[in-house]
Parts: structure tokens; C-alpha cells; sequence
């Protein structure tokens, strides 16, 4: 089939929105009808050229929701009409990996996935004949999508798409680094480095989990407003002093949990030292630069702090992200604050300006309408 789709050409220039042909599903694989997709800073560092393991041409986007289309042969886990959520971590739920409550890394389909390929190590994008790569085993900037069925959350069918794609992937970091990575106990204090969405996310996971106190730091008050409303006790401008300040907020001892959510590493070497003597545990969410390292003076961890990573959260897309949605219907997750800007395909590059110029937390592209609403 033909179909629109915004087509990173060249590294470091403005993607070019054109026709493009999509094969039908192959054996394990779906048809998604795109309805929203989020614009993410991930895809604006690949387009950048900023990242070493980029590749073009390729399809960008990956926080995608829509309608299943069509199933491939074999696929069982879906059918035509269900709304999926897009997992660019997929959850083949049979590897080691999957097996074990343990980490969310599903190990199905990695090294396809990061050569721009489809599991069976070639491509439904092409045009004139030429394969063009899929982006994170997703390739959402696009009216369709042909991904494998283990790369699709089921979503309830009340969720609006233009929301429900935003836990397609740094929503659900932030919530799930707290709720399935750090694990955050009731009543204790947790301090978020960060208040784009992944440290949204984590200052609304930690709520969920009932801390008791919630420390939001940021360099934005407009972001830290943002934090308040989802559920910060205080926030803080971040600057040098921001560890003796939550030491001085906690008696001197530092948080239960802290959440590092920006990706410096100067910022993820404060939140290992905000973290509490005995017990405290810094969670790593923010992805830093390539071969960028991190400090940390290794009396802290003698003294009974401990570190974590958390990719996509620690969530297990398929049976998590259904949960999660489910939280937002119920009225337990605030989404609406973050989607800043309704986008039309066509206007994909704006949502990178938008970003560059930390515009709002979020742009949503809509597939289904000619742009803004
Ligand atoms: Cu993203
Ligand atoms: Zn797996």
C-alpha cells in the first residue's frame, strides 16, 4: 500500500513527509492504522546525526497508537480492531528475559530490531523498490505501521488514542521507574531530578505508590508548576547546592528514593549523593551521551546507597502498559497537562522546534484530522 510518512533523508535536515510504499504483514506481524503519535527528543537526536548508531533512510517515530488493521499469519496475540499502544521495548514473553519478573529487556528481537529490520531481518518500508529502515522496530511518523505482534500493547478500546500514545514510551519510563524499578514504599520521600516527561511520570509514580514526600528539581518554574500538579510536595531550582538542600530537608540524611531524569550525568551524580545512608536507591531513567561515565565516590555505596538503571521503566510493555492506560481511565494519572501541541504530520519538524525551544512537554501528531485542534 501507499502512504504518507516523514522520512528521515539526511542527517542534521528536516524530514521530508512523502509517499512511501508498506508491504502487507508478514508471518507474526500487524497492520496498524496510526492515529496519534507523540513527538519524542529520541527521534530528534537520531535525525540530529547526534547518535552513532542512526541510520537513513529511515521511518522515524515511536510513541504510536492506533488501530489493528490487519494480522499476518501466525499472529495470535491480536486482531483486527484492537487499539495498540507501540513497544518499542517488545515482550515476546518466552525469552529468559521476559521469563524472569526481573527486568523488562526482552531479548526476542534486539539485534534486527537495531539494524532498522523487522525480525525476519528485512524491511516493509521501501520506496521505488528501495528498502527504507525502520526506527526503533516502529517507524510510527505514518498514517500505517507493520510491526511485530510482540512490539503491540492491547489497550482499552475507551481510551482516546491522542492520549494513550504518550505511554508508548517516556510516560511509562517515568511511572514505571517508579512503581516497577525503585518499587517506591508508602510514606517514604523521594526526590525527582527532572521534570520533563520521564520525571513527570516518576513524580506521578511515586504519588501512586503514596509517598508522603514528593521533591520535584528542575530548572523550569513553568515545568516545576507541571510537577506540583502531578503531585510534588515541593520543588526546587536545581543548581550546585541542590544535594545539601535535600539533605538539609531530611535531617541530614538524604531520600528513601531519588530519580534522575535528565540524562547529565553531573545531575545523575547528585542523585546518587541526595540518596539516603542504608537503604536510599537512585534510579537512573535518563539516557546519557555515549561514552559519557558516571562519578560516584564509592563510600556511598559502602554506606548503603544503591543504584539502579531503568529502561522503559521496567515495564513489561504488553501486560503493563494495558495497566497503566487502565490508571489514566480510572482517574489516577493527570495526562492532559502534557500534550502542549496537536500536530498534523506534515508539521513533524515543528514539533522538533517546539522541543528545542522546550516549548511544553509533549506534541501529538493526529493522523485522522489536517493538523491543529
Ligand atoms: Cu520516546
Ligand atoms: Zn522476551
Amino acid at each position: 500500500m501507499r502512504m504518507r510518512a516523514a522520512v528521515l533523508e539526511e542527517f542534521g535536515q528536516p524530514l521530508e513527509v512523502q509517499e512511501v510504499d508498506l508491504e502487507a504483514p508478514h508471518a507474526g506481524e500487524v497492520l496498524v492504522r496510526l492515529v496519534a503519535c507523540g513527538v519524542c527528543h529520541t527521534d530528534m537526536y537520531t535525525a540530529s546525526g547526534a547518535d552513532p548508531s542512526g541510520y537513513a533512510p529511515a521511518v522515524l517515530g515511536h510513541e504510536g497508537a492506533g488501530v489493528v488493521e490487519a494480522i499476518g499469519e501466525g499472529v495470535t496475540l491480536l486482531e483486527p480492531g484492537d487499539h495498540v499502544v507501540t513497544l518499542f521495548s517488545p515482550q515476546c514473553g518466552e525469552c529468559v528475559h521476559c521469563r524472569s519478573p526481573k527486568t523488562n529487556l526482552c531479548l526476542a528481537i534486539r539485534e534486527e530490531q537495531n539494524r532498522g529490520h523487522l525480525p525476519d531481518g528485512t524491511t516493509r518500508l521501501s520506496r521505488g523498490g528501495e528498502p527504507i529502515r525502520h526506527f526503533m522496530g516502529t517507524s510510527t511518523f505514518a498514517e500505517y505501521a507493520v510491526l511485530p505482534e510482540i512490539a503491540l500493547a492491547s489497550v482499552s478500546r475507551e481510551a482516546p488514542l491522542d492520549r494513550a500514545c504518550l505511554f508508548a514510551c517516556r510516560l511509562s519510563t517515568g511511572l514505571g521507574a517508579a512503581m516497577f524499578t525503585a518499587r517506591v514504599e508508602p510514606g517514604s520521600t523521594c526526590v525527582v531530578f527532572g521534570a520533563g516527561m520521564v520525571g513527570l511520570g516518576a513524580v506521578a509514580g511515586c504519588r501512586l505508590q503514596g509517598a508522603e514526600r514528593i521533591v520535584c528539581v528542575d530548572l523550569s518554574e513553568e515545568r516545576l508548576a507541571l510537577a506540583s500538579g502531578q503531585g510534588a510536595t515541593d520543588v526546587m531550582i536545581g543548581g550546585p547546592d541542590t544535594v545539601a538542600h535535600v539533605l538539609e530537608m531530611t535531617g541530614g540524611f538524604g531520600a528513601d528514593y531519588t530519580f534522575e531524569a535528565t540524562g547529565i550525568v553531573a545531575v545523575m551524580r547528585q542523585a546518587v549523593e541526595a540518596a539516603r545512608m542504608g537503604w536510599g536507591l537512585c534510579t537512573v531513567a535518563g539516557v546519557a551521551g555515549k561514552g559519557e561515565t558516571l562519578d560516584i565516590v564509592p563510600r556511598l555505596l559502602i554506606t548503603g546507597r544503591r543504584v539502579a538503571g531503568s529502561s522503559f521503566g521496567g515495564v513489561k510493555g504488553r501486560d503493563q502498559v494495558p495497566q497503566l492506560v487502565d490508571r489514566y481511565l480510572a482517574g489516577d494519572i493527570d495526562v492532559e497537562p502534557f500534550i502542549s501541541h496537536h500536530l498534523a504530520l506534515e508539521e513533524v519538524n515543528r514539533g522538533f522546534e517546539l522541543m528545542e525551544a522546550q516549548d511544553g512537554i509533549r506534541s501529538v501528531i493526529h493522523f485522522d484530522t489536517q493538523g491543529a485542534t
